[in-house]
């Protein structure tokens, strides 16, 4: 008796292993509640079963998907109400030396914008800002490029708008911290740097200030 349901039991073990291995199966199965699992909202970039909330079709009959990216221009909820008009090119990287810093710079809480600098930025470029912070430390830290000190003279005379642009974008080796700082501690963080450079706005920031100082609306983040 003990016997025959141990066989039992092993042959039925044997059949699940066998039909449960027989393909590769990557869908999840069925939903029982499909509004946890898929957005009712139209959420930007959620996946394309987002659509399942919404028949609405585009000209050509097909679904529309609400993956993309927000509309031009678009301003989150929160966010400053200024953009940077220019784009992640050479000649956006150019302009950007006479875009000025939309705060004023007096009114900053600094002690924000230190400890934003030392969390986002001071690990690399050091909290003296020496370009010698813990992930480079001379060379022997983690990170392979060597940051930029901020009290050489070419960071000193670098502008404003340029350490701007390189922080929403990204520079060689250093990436963009656009999705870290919003564009308000973006300017919090450049207010710091500066000041503690002994400069400011940049040395080289050239002396137009009126033609430039209102940023065409919407191309950039
Ligand atoms: C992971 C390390 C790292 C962090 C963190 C970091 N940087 Fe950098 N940064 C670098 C490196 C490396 C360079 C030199 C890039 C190059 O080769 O031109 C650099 C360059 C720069 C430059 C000069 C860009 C140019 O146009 O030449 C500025 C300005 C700058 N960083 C500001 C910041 C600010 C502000 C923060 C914090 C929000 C920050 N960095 C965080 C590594 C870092």
């Amino acid at each position: 008796m003990m016997k025959r349901f141990f066989i039992i039991t092993l042959g039925l073990a044997a059949i699940t292993t066998v039909v449960s291995c027989n393909k590769t199966r990557r869908s999840p199965g069925r939903t029982y509640m499909p509004d946890m699992t898929y957005s009712r909202a139209y959420e930007t970039y959620t996946g394309l079963d987002s659509n399942k909330f919404t028949n609405d079709t585009n000209a050509a009959g097909k679904k529309i998907f609400y993956n993309h990216l927000p509309v031009n221009g678009t301003i989150a909820r929160g966010e400053m109400l200024w953009t940077y008009p220019y784009k992640n090119d050479a000649e956006g990287y150019t302009s950007s030396a006479s875009v000025k810093n939309p705060l004023n710079v007096d009114s900053i809480d600094m002690k924000e914008a230190e400890r934003l600098y030392l969390i986002n930025c001071g690990i690399c470029h050091g909290s003296k800002l020496d370009g010698n912070g813990p992930l480079w430390k001379g060379g022997d830290g983690p990170f392979p490029a060597a940051p930029k000190n901020f009290l050489d003279d070419a960071m000193k005379s670098m502008t404003e708008g340029t350490m701007y642009h390189s922080v929403t974008y990204g520079r060689n080796t250093m990436g963009s911290y656009a999705s870290q700082l919003n564009v308000k501690q973006r300017w919090e963080v450049i207010a710091y740097i500066k000041i503690k450079q002994g400069v400011t706005g940049g040395a080289a920031a050239p002396a137009k200030t009126d033609s430039t100082a209102a940023p065409k609306p919407a191309t950039g983040k």
